[in-house]
């Protein structure tokens, strides 16, 4: 068994995720069209947490879990997961097959989550050479086109089997994989909800908690029929200003600038988000983080103004917005999207290795050093 070596002191850290397979990938191949979550990857990365310590992740087959009915996760939600990708290596900058994009910064998040739901982190290194290594095994499945990848969801969730409304004393950490296709290419539709809300202060709005997105299903059930794709959230208190989208922050383009809600406890640090702040400058764009009100932002549309909204995130990367509406009726169109295809173009090619990105943006998988 190898040493994985710390990324930036070079000192041994952990050993790396043991390989235990009963499956294989070999005679599989890529749905067509690839869609999302049709294919799920027959090996994951599995760990448990017991006697206060994480066993070494290990790729085994993907079969079901055994779970106590009376788990604790089951009961209360004592779930986080993240949303990643691995793309296919598709410039000259990077020898590997494929990149993770800013892995170091889901990482981060994850023990964010979990620590604001009272569970134990995992180290960083550990998480990242875990998802390298199932990434490595899964390399069929990467698919090569242009905004295609592999989809990645680590998840952790408390499995102790006790009924005590206390936190679970053990944990299950867990990386599967699906092959996705971009999604949201063409213009979206959201609907302003001013019945439920997405977060409250302190609560857990900035980090991904299983519960806030069982939270938003019921409101996402009747716009569907009416053909929205997502909700966009307000603050809880007033019901006036933007927060963001179900899974996606929001971006305004607006008097020559690039608005987005600031950071609370109540919207989640998008890395998409963050990527988009940090490519601002070097791309010519002016971004600054302000609220914003929505019936501001709705006069001036109706106005005429020259706006554009988008979403942004992992799944989607960026998506326009061509029309809002809410459960009154109301209904605005947007202009025809001018600045995000180009953002969606730019931040995919870096994702791709197609052009160069800040440190640790484009983190190749495989080439990992080793003892
Ligand atoms: C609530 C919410 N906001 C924003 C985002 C976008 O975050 P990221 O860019 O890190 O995927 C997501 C997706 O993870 C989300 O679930």
């Amino acid at each position: 068994m190898s040493t994985i070596l710390n990324r930036d002191t070079g000192a041994e850290r952990i050993a790396p995720a043991s390989v235990e397979l009963k499956a294989g990938v070999d005679g599989i191949s890529l749905p067509d069209p690839l869609g999302f979550g049709n294919l799920m990857a027959p090996i994951m990365a599995l760990a448990y947490y017991r006697d206060g310590a994480w066993e070494t992740p290990r790729l085994t087959a993907l079969e079901p879990l055994q779970l106590a009915p009376h788990a604790q996760a089951l009961h209360y939600g004592q779930a986080i997961f993240e949303g990643m990708k691995a793309y296919r290596n598709l410039g000259a900058l990077f020898q590997s097959p494929s990149l993770l994009f800013r892995p170091y910064d889901h990482a981060n998040r994850f023990n964010r989550s979990a620590a604001r739901l009272g569970m134990p982190a995992i180290d960083e290194e550990v998480f990242v050479a875990t998802l390298e290594q199932l990434v490595a095994h899964l390399d069929k499945l990467v698919p090569d086109r242009h905004a295609q990848s592999l989809y990645l969801r680590p998840a952790m969730f408390g499995v102790t089997d006790h009924l005590s409304v206390t936190p679970s004393t053990e944990y299950c950490f867990v990386v599967v994989a699906t092959p996705s296709d971009a999604f949201f290419t063409t213009p979206i539709k959201a609907w302003i909800e001013r019945r439920y809300s997405r977060a409250g202060a302190g609560g857990t709005g900035c980090v991904k908690a299983a519960g806030n997105y069982a939270a938003s299903f019921a409101a996402a059930a009747p716009l569907r029929e009416q053909g929205f794709q997502q909700l966009l959230w307000l603050d809880a208190n007033q019901r006036t200003h933007l927060e963001e989208f179900t899974a996606m922050n929001v971006f305004v383009r607006w008097e020559g600038k690039l608005f987005t809600p600031p950071l609370s406890d109540t919207i989640l640090p998008g890395i998409t988000r963050d990527s988009l702040l940090q490519l601002a400058g070097p791309l010519g764009l002016v971004m600054e983080e302000r609220p914003i009100a929505v019936a501001e932002l709705l006069a001036a549309i109706r106005a005429g103004a020259d706006i554009e909204l988008f979403g942004c995130g992992t799944g989607s990367v960026i998506a326009s917005v061509e029309a809002l509406g809410d459960e009154t009726g109301m209904r605005v169109n947007l202009p025809p999207a001018v600045v995000a295809p180009t953002l969606r173009k730019h931040l995919l090619d870096i994702h791709h290795g197609l052009t160069p990105a800040p440190k640790g943006w484009q983190w190749p998988v495989g080439t990992r050093k080793q003892a």
